[in-house]
């Protein structure tokens, strides 16, 4: 059984809480703070019960060394605005800064400790590097409490290994999380309608494979299209491509089922991405142009094939919604979502920032998880160490 935060007793003791607060930036400052907002509930709960919580987090992939670049000073301060009170972040992640940080901790006070990853040791894949560093976040603490959901699929050192050295909880962001999501494996309402869109395509092309056995139709759009248009025969420009995908979306288009792989038949393109966009057919992207968003045509069509849903989990932007040219094909997604009567999952960081920067309220859909990589695994059936361990007594 997972306990939750309800089953400690943490009044006094030292909390190391795991976040995920990996948040889009933008000149210093925090552009989206889904992910920020969403650790808020867990955090307060142990303030306000007495614990001495100390925060830890990683900031984008700074490869294993310091990177002003990627301080999580900007998320501090975003969370002290949040909070109302200044949080503090220590220099460093388990050296003498936390260190003297943690000790001049009182009850129902917090500090945030450094960006995880600029620690080799907290992603490596040798077992013993990752337990020496997950000893070194134990050493701070007297409890564990995971709720960075968003990070549960990798298997490092504060998610996994120092759930193995310290008494450890669910927070409340995990335990609601795996609640929304657990209605994606098993007994789903059916049509069940999945749409794909999104730049970090290599993640999905992963769980294609399953998620053809689960779903009655999959919408596919934004960069993670490119691969299936070019192995169906059509020329993509200049358009995003990772070529080594090709083969395998050959592939997905042969063991789907007639129709079940809906893809763009319109697309948005431009020379660049800061030009105007023109609408051509799928098929006709001009040798120097890149596809940036569905086209209305194909925006038309996915809404339709949404609004009968009983089920929907959609993960990844349709296009490049941050510009307002190349973002009618994902707001015409969230809408055809928002107008149907489905329950829908919507996964990603990168996708709750699109439909909060669209303007559309979060209790407009049933679920939207902070997870991309890691919600797209759990509704694979696939084990997350950083859920499993906590499974562990
Ligand atoms: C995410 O943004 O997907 C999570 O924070 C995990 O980050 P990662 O993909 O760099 O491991
Ligand atoms: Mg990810």
């Amino acid at each position: 059984m997972m306990k939750t935060i309800d089953d400690l007793a943490v009044d006094g003791l030292r909390v190391l809480l795991r976040a995920d607060l990996n948040v889009p930036l933008d000149g210093g400052r925090v552009a989206d703070d889904g992910r920020i907002r969403a650790s808020l509930p867990t955090l307060t709960a142990l303030t306000d019960r007495g614990a001495r919580v100390i925060v830890c987090a990683h900031l984008g992939r700074p490869g294993g060394k310091p990177d002003p670049a990627y301080s999580l000073a900007p998320v501090a301060a975003r969370l002290g605005e949040l909070l109302g009170h200044p949080v503090e972040l220590a220099a460093d992640t388990t050296g003498p800064a936390a260190c003297a940080a943690v000790a001049a901790l009182r009850p129902g006070g917090g500090v945030m400790l450094e960006n995880l990853r600029f620690n080799a040791a907290e992603t490596s894949k040798d077992d013993a590097q990752r337990g020496l560093f997950a000893g070194q976040l134990a050493d701070l603490a007297d409890l564990y409490v995971s709720d960075g959901f968003g990070a549960v699929h990798r298997k490092h050192a504060s998610v996994y290994d120092v759930a193995l050295r310290l008494p450890h909880a669910a927070g409340y962001l995990v335990k609601a999380e795996v609640g929304a999501l657990g209605r994606l494996t098993a007994n789903i309402r059916r049509p069940y309608v999945v749409a794909l869109g999104g730049a970090k395509v290599a993640d999905k092309f992963d769980a294609f494979g399953s998620l053809i056995t689960a779903a009655d139709r999959i919408l596919v759009g934004g960069a993670m299209a490119f691969p299936f248009l070019v192995a169906r025969g059509d020329k993509i420009g200049t358009s995003l491509l990772e070529a080594s995908q090709v083969a395998a979306a050959a592939d997905l288009l042969k063991r789907a089922t007639p129709g079940q792989i809906e893809l763009p038949s319109d697309i948005v393109v431009a020379a660049e991405p800061g030009g105007s966009g023109a609408v051509v057919a799928a098929d006709a992207i001009p040798a120097d142009q890149m596809g940036l968003d569905i086209g209305p045509q194909t925006a038309a069509r996915f809404a339709a094939a949404l609004f009968p849903a009983q089920t929907v989990f959609w993960n990844g932007p349709m296009g490049m919604f941050e510009r307002k040219p190349y973002s009618g094909g994902t707001r015409a997604v969230a809408q055809a979502l928002a107008d149907g009567e489905a329950f829908t999952v919507v996964g990603g960081g990168d996708t709750g920032a699109a439909i909060r920067a669209l303007g559309f309220a979060e209790d407009t859909f049933g679920h939207v998880s902070t997870g991309g990589g890691a919600s797209l695994e759990f509704i694979q059936g696939k084990t997350l160490p950083g859920l499993a361990v906590l499974e562990q007594s």
